[in-house]
Order: C-alpha cells, then structure tokens, then sequence
C-alpha cells in the first residue's frame, strides 16, 4: 500500500483502520507464497532491552525480503557512551532505509521519529508493542476465519502487550477484556483510545476480575508478570497476581475452543502453567512464528515493496 511507504510504525494508533487490515492480509498472502515483495534496502535494529523473537524474525524479513540487516548493538556504539539520541537519529539516517528500535520510554522513539526521515518501527518500548500485536491478530485470524466479534481476555500486568492488544482488538472489532489486579490497570490512554474506537461494534472491558473476564472468551492471552526493568519487583508481585494465573481451571471457564496465546518469553508457573502452555489449546509457536510474517509485510509495506 503506498499510503504506508516512509511512514513510522510507534503505535498501532498510526495505521487506519483499513491500512491494519491490509498489513494482516499482505502477511497472510506472504506467509502463503503467494506475495513475493523484494526490497534490497538495509534495517538497523537498535535494542536497548533483551530480544529473541523481535531481533530474529525482523533479521530474517528482511534477509527473505532480500535487504540487509545490522545490529546497532548500544554496548558497542557510541550511544552507550552518551551520544544524544537525536545526533545518533541524524546520522543514521544518513546510512539506513529503516529501523526498528526496542526501548524503554516511547518519548525516544518520537524524539527519533522526529530527526530522521526514514520509517522508525516500535520494537516494543515501556508502552507499547505493536509488532507483537499484529501477529496476535494474524493468529486469531488464521484460528477462528475472522476476527470481528471474537473475544479476548487477557490476564495478568495491564503493561505495553495489553495496551498495544486494546487497541489492535478494538480496531479489528473483537471484543476485550484486560483482568488485572487493582493498580495494574493499563494505560488509560490506551482503554480510552480502544472505547473511542469500538464504540456501538464491540466492547472493550477493564476488570479485577479473572474468572468474569475468561466467561466464553475464545482468546486467553497472558504476559509476565514483571516486565523487563521491573525485575526487582518481580517476587513481590506473585502473591498479587496468582488469580490471574492462566491455569486449567481459568481454562476451563473459557470458550470450549477458546486458543492460548503468549507474547512470549514465559515464566512457566508464574503467569501459565506448564499444562497450558504445553496443551492443545495453545496457539504460542503458530503466534512467535507469526512475528516473521507480519514484520515481513510491514517491512515491504513502509519500503514501498508493495
Ligand atoms: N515477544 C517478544 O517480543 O519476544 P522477544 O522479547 O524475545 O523479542
Ligand atoms: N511485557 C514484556 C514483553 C516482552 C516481550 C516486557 O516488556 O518485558
């Protein structure tokens, strides 16, 4: 969609909701061999925080895409020395077509959005991660044929996947539910956004309560309970969120086909069980291999491949 080519991907609040559905249906038709875009363009990816997922499949878009990639690892460039992020914005710009930076404050992302031309891609910040979005979305879809009126509940710390998860589930039309304990909400920003948008079409529920919440829902969805930067509070908050465990029993309160999905990485025990994450409602392998897939048209897309 040329609409896309240049643009910045922050926040799902910057596609329409019609530029969503075609980044879904372009991954879809290139996950199925029938999209073949090429781009001979170079990504950097600038991490601040720990990847697995996000560092390999954005590497690996790119490489079947036909570009190239580098790894702007900060330990081994000049910004772990203190460079101002918007001098580091300015001459990247110069070298890179794209670049996808995970971060702590989405501020940064902005501050660089803001001093470089080429397309800034949100590889998770503290308030958002909507690359993992779009593959949650592309995995609902593969499950159920559609994604309008399918509901989700998610469980656990309203952190940045339940409010990129908001607003990508009201945009789609599902309906959605966050169960968290009281003062983990998310973000308002985010559950007001998501209301706005799903207004007389679906609904969108914020609640402390875990077993209301999974009622006939055909999405589980859970993350850590302590994100990367809170792992000082990690063991304190167990006693607090063990109700919104993603257990058999929650499970079994659920839709009888409902799927379980996880961002991943888990922490097997705290936010699901082994039994669920090993059981045949889990969808969590079909969803980290998605990443590739909707990355992949993202890519083509903000390059202008397609
Ligand atoms: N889900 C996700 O973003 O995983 P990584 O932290 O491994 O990239
Ligand atoms: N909420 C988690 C997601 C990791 C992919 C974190 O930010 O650490």
């Amino acid at each position: 969609m040329e609409a896309l080519k240049g643009r910045d991907f922050l926040s799902l609040a910057d596609l329409s909701v019609g530029e969503l559905d075609f980044l879904l249906q372009l991954a879809k038709q290139m996950k199925a061999g029938r999209a073949n875009p090429h781009c001979n363009k170079v990504l950097g990816l600038l991490f601040y925080k720990a990847s697995t997922r996000t560092r390999v499949s954005f590497t690996v878009a790119m490489y079947q895409l036909g570009g190239q990639v580098i790894d702007l690892n900060p330990s081994v460039t000049q910004v772990s020395r203190g460079e101002p992020l918007v001098d580091t914005a300015r001459v990247l710009d110069r070298y890179l077509d794209v670049i996808a930076i995970r971060t702590f404050a989405q501020e940064d992302l902005q501050t660089f959005a803001g001093c470089a031309k080429i397309p800034v891609i949100n590889a998770l910040s503290d308030r958002a991660h909507p690359c993992q979005t779009l593959a949650d979305l592309l995995t609902v879809q593969e499950c159920f044929g559609r994604l309008e009126g399918v509901t989700l509940t998610y469980l656990g710390d309203g952190n940045n996947v339940a409010n990129s998860l908001l607003l990508g589930c009201a945009m789609a039309g599902m309906n959605v539910r966050v169960a968290t304990p009281e003062g983990y909400e998310p973000d308002a920003y985010f559950v007001e956004k998501a209301r706005e948008i799903a207004k007389g079409k679906s609904e969108v529920t914020v609640t402390g309560d875990p077993v209301a919440a999974v009622k006939g829902a055909q999405v589980l969805y859970t993350d850590v309970w302590a994100s990367m930067g809170q792992e000082e509070e990690a063991r304190n908050r167990i006693p607090l969120f063990q109700p919104y465990q993603l257990n058999e029993q929650l499970l079994s309160c659920a839709d009888a086909d409902a799927i379980v999905l996880h961002c991943l990485p888990a922490h097997r025990g705290e936010e699901i069980t082994d039994e669920v994450m090993e059981g045949s409602h889990s969808r969590v392998w079909d969803q980290a291999e998605n990443r590739m897939h909707v990355q992949k048209a993202l890519l083509a897309s903000l390059l202008g491949a397609v």
